[in-house]
């Protein structure tokens, strides 16, 4: 695929000396958004993980838009080629919302026009960040704070998105807020990898899916080919 923003071919990876991803071949094209699903444990954490050189351990290849990324280091990674919400989101709590969303766009600290239109970017998508954004982090609900972190990726401008679980731990109409967003964002023509337990989200948000068990993939279908509410696919793989 020439198109491909993400390309990943034969990919092993684990920790230590135990590979817990086996041979994982995937895409996302330009402008798609794809999701990872699997039960606990399947390794969609460490796929994400890989795909941003923040685990030593691996064989196979990965690139991002053309780029060789299999060998490259994080903070190179990180220099706009894909950036992550991590699981659990990690966002620096005792600092305000801004400085968080600020961190994200440390590769564009010389140009604070483009951080500027950054966060315009995020305010405008979220607009309950920009009402809390010189309040500490800490005092957000658990929804907010997930946007914030999504806000901090966006920050970074990359050519890859990359989400884990951004639902976890989130009320009912909390989700229904974040998937909103999520599809907006896929609307912009953004490439998205999002790794969710919410399969009716993923079906929302996404063109494909993959579904990853005990490290290896065993399904691949295009969201058109399922139910709305996945139903099928939740009683095959991860009910
Ligand atoms: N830092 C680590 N050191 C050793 N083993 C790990 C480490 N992180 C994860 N593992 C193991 O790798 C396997 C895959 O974990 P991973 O976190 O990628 O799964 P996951 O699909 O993201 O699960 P979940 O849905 O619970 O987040 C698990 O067996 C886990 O115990
Ligand atoms: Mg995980």
């Amino acid at each position: 695929m020439t198109d491909a923003v993400l390309q990943i071919e034969t990919l092993s990876a684990g920790y230590g000396r135990f590979d817990v991803i086996h041979d994982i071949s995937m895409s996302v094209a330009n402008g798609e958004a794809v999701a990872l699903l699997g039960p606990n444990g399947a390794g969609k954490t460490t796929v994400l993980r890989s795909i941003m050189g923040l685990i030593r351990h691996r064989r196979g290849a990965i690139r991002i838009a053309g780029t060789d990324v299999t060998k490259m280091p994080a903070h190179r990674v990180a220099k706009g080629h894909a950036a992550l919400v991590p699981e659990g989101r990690r966002l620096f709590l005792n600092q305000t919302v801004e400085d968080n969303l600020r961190l994200g766009a440390m590769r564009h600290r010389r140009n604070p026009q483009k951080v500027q239109e950054l966060l315009d970017s995020v305010f405008e998508l979220f607009p309950v960040v920009e009402r809390h954004r010189h309040r500490p982090s800490s005092a957000l609900s658990g929804g907010e704070q997930q946007m914030v972190a999504i806000g901090r990726m966006m920050m970074n401008d990359p050519t890859l998105m990359l989400l884990d679980e951004p639902s976890l731990g989130l009320a009912p109409l909390a989700i229904d807020d974040m998937t909103r967003a999520l599809v907006k964002l896929r609307q912009q023509g953004r490439s998205i990898l999002l790794v969710e337990q919410r399969v009716d989200l993923a079906l929302k948000v996404c063109d494909r899916i993959y579904v990853l068990s005990d490290g290896r993939i065993i399904d691949e279908k295009r969201t058109g080919e399922l139910g709305d509410d996945g139903r099928a696919l939740i009683d095959a793989y991860l009910g």
